[in-house]
């Protein structure tokens, strides 16, 4: 199959994975929280953010490889944590695991995964772990030190999600840790037989990383369980905390305030994740990209600048870069890339953005990422 004619855009995938699997896979995917206003405020804000190209400096040959960490990446480009991302297309995890490592790139699994750290860190040694914080010490202690065990990289402590958001779509479709599945559910299942054979060869998504926390009567209820038990919310002392337990590169992921950021990095973190869920938690928050900049320059070089929410090309990434980012994380494209093409899509995902970056840096004239914050358009003074 030659998935470049098929797909040749990352945008191409949406249309094949929304066919590919059940409605309520798709709402969980796609869905914001209330009005949808964040959502679309991301992509707003991105699409406004205009770079000025220099043709006449010669035609580079773009580097767009990063430091992160003291290690040099083939990529400064990553999948960011996606919680239950087996039920949206099942084994999706291993497999962007896996095209993440091949291609040079950053795989972040999440707490709340259908597969599990050890499984993973097989799989990619040198993954990132993403940490909903559990309220429990032990089992916080735990999920650490199975990643530090598992070879995992680095360690993201979410904090953008102290309670859980009202996303009406996801309610609409009856998303829910045990959903009730009942005949039109049954019936949508039936008309997406791919999924459905995937899913049933894998068996039902559950919690890999959680479920050993859990007594047989918990399980029955692991909604309760996961609300119960994760629901801590991050203070600077948890964090310094984390940081005693944690000795690779930890990140804070969720800062949209420059404030927070210097709280993140006097509890000593490593990187900073300039992040607004993807539009999935608070509808009046801010563009994560709007943002970027000012929390980069309170941060000034002291940690590793990353950011999320609503980037879709290699054009946007370039303007995250433009804009201070040393690297970037797409959520939802990558789970497209899984549903539209497996394992195969996976990988193409990554050779879509990687190609689009160095083009858009080649007709920029820029030869490296560090060029590229002097093509933002200069806006005249208002
Ligand atoms: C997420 N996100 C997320 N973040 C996190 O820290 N832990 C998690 O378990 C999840 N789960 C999750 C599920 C789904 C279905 C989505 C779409 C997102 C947020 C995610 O890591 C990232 O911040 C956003 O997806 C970035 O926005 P885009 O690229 O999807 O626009």
């Amino acid at each position: 199959m030659n998935m470049m004619i098929r797909w040749p855009a990352l945008g191409d995938l949406r249309a094949p994975a929304r066919r590919r699997i059940p409605h309520i896979a798709w709402e969980y995917l796609d869905s914001g929280v209330g009005a949808e206003e964040s959502l679309a405020r991301d992509r707003a804000a991105l699409s406004a953010i205009t770079l000025t190209p220099r043709f006449l400096g010669g035609a580079p040959a773009p580097d767009i490889s990063t430091a992160l960490f003291g290690k040099d990446r083939k990529l400064p480009i990553g999948v960011g944590p996606i919680g239950m991302s087996s039920l949206i297309w099942p084994g999706s995890e291993l497999m962007l695991a896996r095209a993440a490592r091949d291609a040079g790139g950053i795989y972040c699994l999440s707490t709340a995964a259908g597969e599990s750290i050890e499984a993973v860190g097989d799989a990619a040694p040198g993954s990132w772990f993403q940490l909903y914080t559990p309220n429990d010490a032990d089992m916080r202690r735990d999920l650490i030190a199975r990643a530090r065990t598992a070879k995992f990289e680095a360690l993201v402590v979410t904090i953008d999600v102290p309670v859980a958001s009202r996303r009406e779509r996801q309610r609409r479709a009856g998303v829910a840790m045990q959903p009730k599945i009942g005949p039109a559910m049954i019936a949508d299942f039936l008309m997406h037989p791919a999924w459905l054979a995937a899913t049933l060869r894998r068996g039902r998504p559950s919690f890999e990383n959680l479920s050993r926390y859990a007594s047989a009567e918990e399980l029955s209820q692991l909604s309760a369980f996961v609300n119960a038990r994760l629901s801590q919310s991050v203070t600077p002392d948890l964090l310094a905390e984390i940081r005693r337990d944690w000795d690779g590169p930890l990140l804070v992921k969720g800062v949209l305030s420059p404030d927070e950021a210097l709280v993140a990095l006097a509890a000593g973190v490593d990187g900073i994740v300039v992040s607004n869920h993807g539009g999935r938690q608070l509808d009046p928050a801010p563009a994560a990209i709007d943002m970027l900049p000012r929390v980069a320059e309170a941060v000034a070089g002291r940690a590793a600048i990353l950011m999320d929410s609503g980037l879709r090309s290699g054009a946007d990434i370039a303007r995250a870069l433009a804009l201070g980012a040393d690297a970037v994380l797409l959520g939802r494209p990558f789970l497209w890339a899984c549903a539209a093409g497996g394992d195969a899509g996976a990988r193409h995902a990554f050779t879509i953005l990687q190609d689009d970056l160095r083009n858009v840096m080649h007709q920029l004239g820029c030869a490296r990422p560090s060029d590229l914050p002097s093509r933002l358009t200069e806006r005249p003074m208002a």
